[in-house]
């Protein structure tokens, strides 16, 4: 077992491995602490070896992640062989993205390819399976769209209760995928930052394990194992920078924490890469707090199509700040109009559809492309971590032809024009 203790990242109190999320003496928030020291100072390909034999899911890293009884399972048998395996998705070498873009060399990380389609299940992975160690029955969460879909998903794989908040003016297509896994959905009239508080409040009250609440330092740890995968599958090399959404802040400071966790093993070499993280002008807290050079972000009312990015208050957003920061990289912030640009441009040359949040993505790649905020030489991820479940945000970047079931009203159509843009 790895795994030690919890720590307040403000005061370095420590605690041990309860359902707690926040330090008695400041407030500050706790993270999982491990010692990795019968790992450390042996010979790096047996450690390399020792991964890449693992599972074809998060549980090949589970030195690394918050399991006291290792992978998870009944009677500790491995989390693959049962449950929903998380992890494990396609880096796409994308040529015809970066071509477009001037840039040399571009990698798609597509985590929509997890079973709810969005990179939440690898931190609901974590989380539902330590709930089970501490002997929880209900798993619940605060979301914005993709943790309901997931935790309701896991609840109904792992035979646990399950409870989502969700605000009521989510998409319709993020309802309809969590509701299907026949979960206890409660719609909140108010803001995802309402509903946070509301979750928050009824932690103290229920029996309950909410992920991204009194379970948040173990949640966390999940994301880790998408750094972990990106260096893996570029053959345990880091990329040059990693562009990525933010929204509490979580994805971005736990991919850095999970690069240096690997540095500090000998595992990959070199330096963090450059860490760019992206946000939708409608709900930019962080890049706002970046941009005015403040270490602390002011909370905002969100109003964006990107709503799974929709939290104004950031929980890690001052750590979020500080990665940016000590990588040389930014966090920036793009329109509407370019997020749905964004998955268009995606899609068109990658063949990839994601989501509102991965439009925010690719724009800002593009932003930072034709701003020339990025050395064409770059090896670039660009971490995209749903899918095109938000539908409505591709209407408009397309034409339908619709002609009669004949040739002639299809050549009526002027096919030179239909060519041309089909041919896009
Ligand atoms: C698709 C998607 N990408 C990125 C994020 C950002 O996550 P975090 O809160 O860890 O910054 C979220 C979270 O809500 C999300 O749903
Ligand atoms: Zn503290």
């Amino acid at each position: 077992m790895a795994v030690s203790n919890l720590k307040c990242r403000e005061c370095d109190a420590t605690y041990p491995l309860e359902a707690r999320y926040a330090c008695e003496h400041c407030f500050g928030p706790l993270e999982v602490v491990y010692d990795h020291s019968h790992l450390a100072g042996g010979d790096v390909g047996e450690l390399r070896r020792r991964i890449q034999a693992g599972p074809q899911n998060i549980w090949r890293y589970a030195d690394f992640l918050p399991l006291v009884d290792g992978a998870p399972g009944p009677s500790g048998r491995l989390a693959s062989r049962v449950g929903l395996p998380a992890g494990c998705t396609p880096l796409i070498r994308a040529d015809r993205l970066a071509q477009r873009l001037g840039l040399r060399e571009v990698w798609v990380k597509n985590d929509a390819a997890n079973p709810t389609h969005s990179f939440k299940d690898r931190v609901v992975s974590v989380a539902a399976s330590r709930a089970r160690e501490l002997g929880f029955h209900t798993i619940a969460c605060a979301s914005t769209g993709n943790l309901a879909g997931s935790v309701a998903a896991y609840g109904a794989a792992m035979g646990l209760q399950s409870y989502v908040f969700i605000p009521a003016d989510l998409e319709e297509q993020k309802i309809l995928s969590a509701g299907v896994y026949g979960t206890n959905l409660v719609a909140v009239k108010g803001t995802y930052d309402d509903v946070n508080r509301l979750c928050t409040e009824l932690s103290a009250e229920r029996d309950w394990a909410f992920v991204n609440v009194n379970l948040r330092p173990y949640y966390a740890e999940g994301s880790k194992t998408l750094a972990f995968e990106i260096a893996e599958q570029l053959g345990f090399e880091l990329p040059d920078r990693c562009v990525v959404p933010v929204a509490s802040g979580s994805l971005f400071t736990k991919l850095a924490k999970g690069f240096g966790e690997w540095q500090d093993l000998g595992l990959i070499e070199g330096s963090l890469p450059t860490m760019t993280g992206a946000q939708a002008d409608g709900c930019s807290p962080v890049a706002q707090a970046f941009a005015g050079g403040q270490d602390f972000c002011v909370p905002v009312k969100p109003d964006t199509i990107a709503k799974s990015l929709a939290i104004g208050n950031p929980a890690d957003g001052p750590y979020a700040l500080d990665v940016a920061r000590r990588s040389g990289g930014s966090v920036e912030s793009v329109s509407d109009e370019e997020i749905v640009d964004g998955i268009a441009l995606l899609a068109q040359t990658t063949g990839v559809f994601t989501e509102t949040a991965g439009g925010v993505t690719t724009a800002t790649l593009v932003k930072l492309a034709e701003s020339g905020q990025i050395d064409p030489d770059e090896r670039v991820v660009l971490v995209i971590t749903g899918d095109g479940l938000t539908l409505e945000a591709a209407r408009g970047t397309f034409a339908t032809h619709e002609i009669e079931p004949t040739v002639e009203s299809f050549e009526a159509l002027g096919a030179r024009n239909a060519a041309e843009a089909w041919a896009r």
